[in-house]
């Protein structure tokens, strides 16, 4: 049963309760690295820091040398950037609390830590870009986009003991991560102007790291799994993908068509055109068919077998 809004209050927390009850066995505490793979990911992590404030080379942005209107445009596609980011923050304790819960390896609980704190650079580097293009704004312009953008039932998942945790990231991590990283990649190719690309390459360089987290671990557990584990986790990646992915969550063309959904797609446009950020639906299509793709395939020698996904723009992939 998932957290949801009908939900009673007296309901919710005895839910959340029931998850923190669970008998807490902490000792031995090991350091052992039963995830090398992923130990390392920490250790680079922590090589890696940068800071938005300094390393970014904010004197290179004029935004005098853009129109009004691309400017506007522009604050929009970060502040959208900067609401996913803000999310991911929460998101990430709460997986977490899960590692703790559960005794998973240390690796996992080391390289979170760091990577909560990607995600603040993330959202707080975005929210800065909104702002010196004039200035962050705090939700959709239309409120008819917050169903796109709002959530993608990550932290309610991660308090729900009945969903597996190989599921969740196999979900975030290893779906709507790597669709996210591939579109950085894209990204980093058609964005011009050279604050905007910095950006880009910095998030980028931490989302590779993020995404690696998920394969080492799916890799790491696949064989202790069983055929019905493996069908909870295909059916956290369908969800993932159809709820959440192919209504727009990252890419404002796939959400559904409406006066809200097409202002958006609008701002991307224009955001694409300055070379300020952002992609269009034309240019982005292919790199999310063989994104989609190519998580099919890496998942398949694991065990985990994905159907065919239908979205009007794109048929069936
Ligand atoms: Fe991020
Ligand atoms: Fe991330």
């Amino acid at each position: 049963m998932a957290l949801s809004r009908d939900m009673s209050q007296d309901q919710a927390f005895e839910m959340v309760q029931t998850l923190l009850d669970a008998p807490e066995s902490r000792f031995p505490l090991t350091f052992n690295s039963d995830l090398p793979r992923i130990r390392e990911l920490f250790h680079a992590a922590t090589r890696n820091q940068w800071d938005p404030k300094t390393d970014v080379d904010w004197d290179l942005l004029k935004p005098e040398s853009y129109t009004e209107e691309q400017r506007y445009a522009a604050r929009l596609y970060w502040s959208r950037r900067a609401w996913s980011e803000y999310g991911a923050i929460s998101e990430s304790p709460s997986l977490q609390l899960r590692f703790g819960l559960e005794n998973r390896p240390s690796d996992m609980q080391l390289f979170f830590t760091i990577r909560s704190q990607e995600e603040a650079r993330h959202a707080e580097v975005c929210h800065t870009m909104a702002e010196k293009l004039g200035g962050y704004i705090e939700k959709p312009v239309q409120q008819l986009f917050e169903g796109s953008v709002s959530t993608h039932g990550v932290r309610r998942a991660t308090l729900n003991a009945d969903v597996p945790l190989e599921g969740i990231i196999a979900a975030l991590v290893c779906t709507a991560e790597e669709i996210a990283f591939d579109v950085f990649k894209h990204l980093d190719d058609v964005t011009r102007d050279p604050v905007a690309k910095q950006i880009v390459r910095f998030i980028m360089r931490d989302e590779s790291r993020h995404c690696a987290f998920g394969w080492y671990f799916l890799e790491a557990i696949c064989e202790t799994l069983t055929p019905e584990q493996k069908t909870m986790i295909e059916n956290s990646v369908i969800t993932m993908m159809e709820k959440v992915e192919l209504n727009g969550y990252h890419s404002s063309w796939l959400a559904p068509e409406n006066p809200a959904s097409l202002a958006e797609v609008e701002a991307d446009r224009i955001t694409y055109e300055a070379g300020l950020g952002s992609t269009v639906e034309e240019a982005e299509k292919p790199v999310f068919v063989a994104t989609v793709q190519r998580i099919r395939d890496q998942m398949k020698p694991l065990g985990i077998n994905l159907p065919p996904f239908h979205h009007d723009k794109l048929g069936a992939i």
